[in-house]
C-alpha cells in the first residue's frame, strides 16, 4: 500500500482511506457482518485511514468501527487512524437541525466519541460543517485543546471554504480538509485546492464515486430504499440522472480501453489530482473495496488524462450535489 503524509503537520496515512459512513446510515441498510469483514479487509490491504462522524446511524458507525479494531489482528488495529466528524445535531426521527460548534459542544461531543471508540484518542477530529454562530476560531481552539490534553492528535476540517480555511489554520496546525471531490464535483479546484496547497492543508477527498452514481454500477431503474441519501439527492433526480448516467457511459467507454473499471477510474483520476489528496473510498462490502483498491494500480497518463476530461468535462454534472437545504450549510460553496 502506497503511503503519503496528510498536509505538511498531518499523519502519515494510507493512500487511500476507508470512509464507513454507509455501513451505518444514509445508503439504506448495510450488513454488519459484511461491513466488519470490510474493515478487517482494509486493514489487511494496508489501508489505515478510517473516516467516521459520531452521527452516522448516531454512534452507530462509531460502536462499529470499535468492534472492527477489537476483533482486528493487534498490527493492524495499531496502525489504524481514526478520522472522526462531530457537531451534526439530530432529532429522534433522524433529522438533521444544524450544528454546534462552541468549545464546551466539542468537548462533549469528543468525550462520547472516546467512549464509544473504545481508544484513549482520536486521530482526526473535524467539526463536520462550520457552525454558523460560533467563530470557528473558538471551534478549532477547543479542538487544539484537546490536541494538548492528548485526547486527539491531529485537527481537520471539513467543506470549508477558502476564508474559512485561512482562519482556522492562523489557530493551529491543520492536517487536513475533508472535502466532496470528484469528475462531477470540481468546485474545489478554483480557490479552495490552491489556499490548502498554500497552508500546507492536505485533502481527504469524499464522493470520490459521487455516491456511487458514477461508479459504474447504479443504474436507472434501481429501486431507492426511503432512508438513502440518493432518494433526495438532486444528482439522482429524472433527467438530471439521465445526463450524469450518459456522461459514465462516456466513462466506460475510456475505462474498457484501458482494461479497468469505471470506479476504478474515477478513484484513479481524484488520486492523479495530486499526492496530497487521499480519496475516501465507501465501500461497505469486500467485493466493493477489492474493485476499489484495483485503483491504486492504475496509471493515467496525459492522453488518458485529456480522454477523461473531454468524456466529463468539468461542469458536467447536472444537479446540484445536495439538496438546498443541505447545500445551504456548506460553507465551501459561498
Ligand atoms: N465530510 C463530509 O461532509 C462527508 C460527506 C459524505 C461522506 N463523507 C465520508 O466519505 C466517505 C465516502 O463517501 P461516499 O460513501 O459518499 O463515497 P463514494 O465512494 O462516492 O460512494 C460510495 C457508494 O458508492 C457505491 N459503490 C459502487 N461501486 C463502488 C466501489 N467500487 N467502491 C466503493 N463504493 C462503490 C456504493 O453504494 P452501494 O453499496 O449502494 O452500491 C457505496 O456506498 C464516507 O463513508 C464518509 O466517511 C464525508
Amino acid at each position: 500500500m502506497r503511503t503519503t503524509t496528510l498536509g505538511a503537520t498531518g499523519p502519515q496515512t494510507s493512500a487511500l482511506g476507508l470512509g464507513c459512513m454507509g455501513m451505518s446510515a444514509l445508503y439504506g441498510d448495510a450488513d454488519r457482518a459484511e461491513s466488519i469483514a470490510t474493515i478487517h479487509a482494509a486493514l489487511e490491504a494496508g489501508i489505515t485511514l478510517l473516516d467516521t462522524g459520531d452521527f452516522y446511524g448516531m454512534g452507530h458507525n462509531e460502536l462499529l468501527i470499535n468492534e472492527a479494531l477489537r476483533t482486528a489482528p493487534a498490527a493492524h488495529r495499531e496502525q489504524a487512524l481514526t478520522s472522526v466528524k462531530f457537531g451534526a445535531l439530530r432529532t429522534v426521527e433522524g433529522g438533521f437541525t444544524g450544528y454546534d460548534g462552541r468549545p464546551a459542544a466539542v468537548k462533549n461531543f469528543a468525550a462520547y466519541s472516546l467512549q464509544r471508540l473504545g481508544t484513549d484518542h482520536i486521530d482526526i477530529y473535524r467539526i463536520a460543517r462550520v457552525d454558523p454562530d460560533v467563530p470557528i476560531e473558538e471551534t478549532v481552539g477547543a479542538i487544539a485543546e484537546l490536541v494538548e490534553a492528548g485526547h486527539v492528535r491531529h485537527i481537520g476540517l471539513s467543506e470549508v471554504g477558502a476564508e474559512n480555511l485561512r482562519r482556522a489554520a492562523a489557530v493551529a496546525p491543520i492536517s487536513d480538509l475533508q472535502i466532496e471531490y470528484s469528475l462531477i464535483s470540481r468546485g474545489i479546484e478554483a480557490e479552495i485546492l490552491p489556499t490548502a496547497r498554500e497552508l500546507g492543508i492536505g485533502i481527504t477527498a469524499y464522493g470520490v464515486l459521487s455516491r456511487g452514481l458514477i461508479s459504474g454500477h447504479f443504474t436507472r431503474d434501481r429501486k431507492l430504499a426511503a432512508n438513502d441519501f440518493r432518494g433526495m439527492s438532486p444528482r439522482f433526480q429524472g433527467e438530471n440522472l439521465d445526463r450524469n448516467l450518459d456522461l459514465v457511459e462516456a466513462l466506460r467507454k475510456i475505462a474498457e480501453q484501458k482494461g479497468v473499471t469505471v470506479a476504478q477510474t474515477a478513484i484513479a483520476w481524484v488520486a492523479a489530482q495530486g499526492e496530497d489528496i487521499v480519496p475516501l473510498i465507501g465501500a461497505r462490502t469486500r467485493a466493493r473495496l477489492t474493485e476499489s483498491l484495483g485503483a491504486l494500480d492504475v496509471t493515467l497518463d496525459e492522453a488518458d488524462l485529456a480522454a477523461i476530461e473531454q468524456a466529463v468535462p468539468a461542469d458536467a454534472a447536472a444537479g446540484e450535489r445536495y439538496p438546498a437545504a443541505q447545500m445551504a450549510h456548506l460553507d465551501s460553496e459561498r
